[in-house]
């Protein structure tokens, strides 16, 4: 399962780049502005700035909704580096929008998915990702996992060579469930990838190991 780091900030990408197990990065127009970029020049060198850091996928989300604007946003992004995935909504412009891409060898990561149907069309479309919004389901006591198994079926059953991105992560067990379920890739804020790390025993352990290492010096 690939790792991608759900933020827009350096620092974080940064850190997690430095863990070494990174693959990717996701962004949105909310994890933009929130670093306070702002403006096509800024939004660019930022794109630009996060390709240096991290070798893999970047999803730079268009801004617009209509098809003929999507287009025109999605080739600029996709001139401002080579890993660039031209990130679109799932609406009826955006699933156009995916085949045109599709047919011009861009990448694409369709987001803002919430039923298999969806995800469907826009693996239909040509579309190299989905997004299925795990985290916001949740919050609305609609079961986040089960729509990640039922996407997984569909692309099996069908061969689509369209990668399951499971978004909008909110825990470690949201990371270790999408693993179980066989997603293709998690994108997750950095807290969560981090959590993975912690158990108490392994801090146990490893106290009396440096207490124990002490007595062999
Ligand atoms: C990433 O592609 C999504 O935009 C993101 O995971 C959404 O996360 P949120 O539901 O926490 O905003």
């Amino acid at each position: 399962m690939k790792f991608f780091i759900d933020t827009a900030n350096l620092d974080q990408i940064r850190e997690a780049q430095d863990l070494g197990i990174l693959d990717g990065v996701t962004t949105n127009p909310s994890l933009m502005a929130k670093e306070g970029i702002s403006g096509k020049d800024a939004i660019n060198a930022h794109y630009k700035t996060i390709c240096d850091i991290v070798d893999g996928d970047i999803s730079a989300e268009v801004l617009s909704t209509t098809y003929e604007e999507m287009i025109a946003e999605g080739e600029e992004l996709a001139k401002i580096h080579e890993n660039i995935v031209v990130k679109i909504p799932m609406i009826k412009d955006g699933v156009k929008a995916l085949k045109y891409f599709s047919d011009k060898g861009i990448k694409t990561n369709c987001t803002l998915i919430f039923s298999a149907g969806q995800a469907l069309l826009a693996a239909k479309a040509g579309a190299n990702y989905v997004s299925p919004f795990l985290g916001r389901l949740d919050d609305i006591s609609v079961d986040g996992l089960n729509l990640i198994e039922e996407i997984r079926m569909i692309f099996d059953n069908y061969d689509y060579d369209c990668e399951i991105l499971a978004a909008s992560i909110r825990s470690p067990m949201h990371i270790i469930n999408c693993a179980k379920i066989g997603a293709d890739v998690i994108t997750s804020p950095l807290a969560s990838i981090l959590n993975l790390l912690n158990h108490p025993l392994t801090d146990k352990g490893l106290a009396q190991f440096v207490a124990d290492a002490e007595k062999m010096k």
